[in-house]
């Protein structure tokens, strides 16, 4: 199974980020000193992905940007000496990488949006899907390949898991399991933004998602879900008994959120050895008050 393919879907309003979202794309807010998008596109290629398909909107041209090659900045690094700054800013995405861009006029829920891939993936082909907005830290195997790896173990496409707090559970798909051994579920169902008390798990659908191109015989365009938008949720649900669900190995952070996205800089900041001994005699400080 070749998997060279992600959709990253960046066409959201970003409204909880409001008023930073009004004409900054939610995707590209740092984190320390990358923005998210890139966290994103780094983690799929580390995979061995090589095409890029972005889900965007035509107001959103700085995402594009970012990843277009700026001859002159780079010239200007290299000329001033700053080699390791100019590298910084050099091929994202590695050598050879293909950046597609797809128009998604209307925000019309995150089925809608992956659907609008459609004609760039292939008859049969298997394909990845990253939610940028969540990021995850993780040591050896990052989330896309860890993913891939179970794909190819259970021939199946792979939902990413994680076990959410009773009073966050509402905010999620989450999956009503057949089983679970490990870290692998075997599904018998999968509901969106569940009440808490009809939650049927504590197991939750976060931001990446292995498909196969079947996906989109799934996705009803005539009858939105939750909320009134047409919800990945539904689709996968209508062919649930081809999915697995996988706990994955990480720490991730809802970057969505207003205080997912300041953890996340706290985590990856104190990550950075020129930034942690500051950061944690700051946080030291902190904690006194
Ligand atoms: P979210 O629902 O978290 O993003 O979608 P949002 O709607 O932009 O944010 P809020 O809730 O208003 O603050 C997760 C990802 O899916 C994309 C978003 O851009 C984000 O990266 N998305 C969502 C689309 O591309 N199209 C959609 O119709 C919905």
């Amino acid at each position: 199974m070749l998997v060279k393919k992600v959709i990253l879907p960046v066409a959201g309003l970003g409204t909880r980020f409001l008023p930073a979202t009004k004409s900054t794309p939610k995707e590209m807010l740092p984190v320390v000193n990358k923005p998210l998008i890139q966290y994103a596109v780094e983690e799929a290629s580390k995979a061995g992905i090589e095409e890029f398909i972005f889900i965007t909107h035509h107001t959103k041209t700085s995402i594009k940007e970012h990843f277009e090659e700026n001859s002159g900045l780079y010239s200007k690094l290299i000329e001033d000496g700053k080699k390791d700054l100019a590298e910084t800013i050099k091929s994202i995405g590695g050598e050879g990488a293909k950046f597609t861009y797809v128009e998604q006029a209307e925000p019309k829920g995150l089925g809608h949006a992956i659907g609008c891939a459609k004609d760039c993936i292939d008859e049969n082909e298997w394909f990845f899907v990253i939610l940028p907005d969540d990021l995850i830290m993780t040591k050896e195997l990052n989330v896309t390949e860890q993913m891939i790896a179970t794909a190819k173990s259970e021939s199946k496409q792979v939902l990413a898991l994680q076990r959410i707090d009773d009073d966050e559970i509402s905010k999620y798909g989450v999956i009503s399991p057949i089983s679970t051994e490990g870290k692998l579920s075997k599904l018998n169902s999968i509901v969106e933004k569940p009440d808490y008390a009809d939650a049927p798990s504590n197991l939750a659908s976060i931001g990446r998602y292995l498909f196969n191109q079947t996906i989109f015989d799934h996705i009803d365009y005539e009858n939105p879900g939750k909320n009134g938008e047409i919800q990945i949720t539904d689709a996968i649900l209508s062919d649930v008994k081809n999915f697995v669900g996988y706990e994955f190995d990480g720490m991730r952070f809802d970057c969505g959120s207003k205080a997912g996205y300041i953890k996340a800089n706290i985590e990856f900041g104190l990550a950075d050895d020129e930034l942690h001994d500051e950061l944690k005699s700051f946080i030291e400080e902190k904690k006194n008050l």
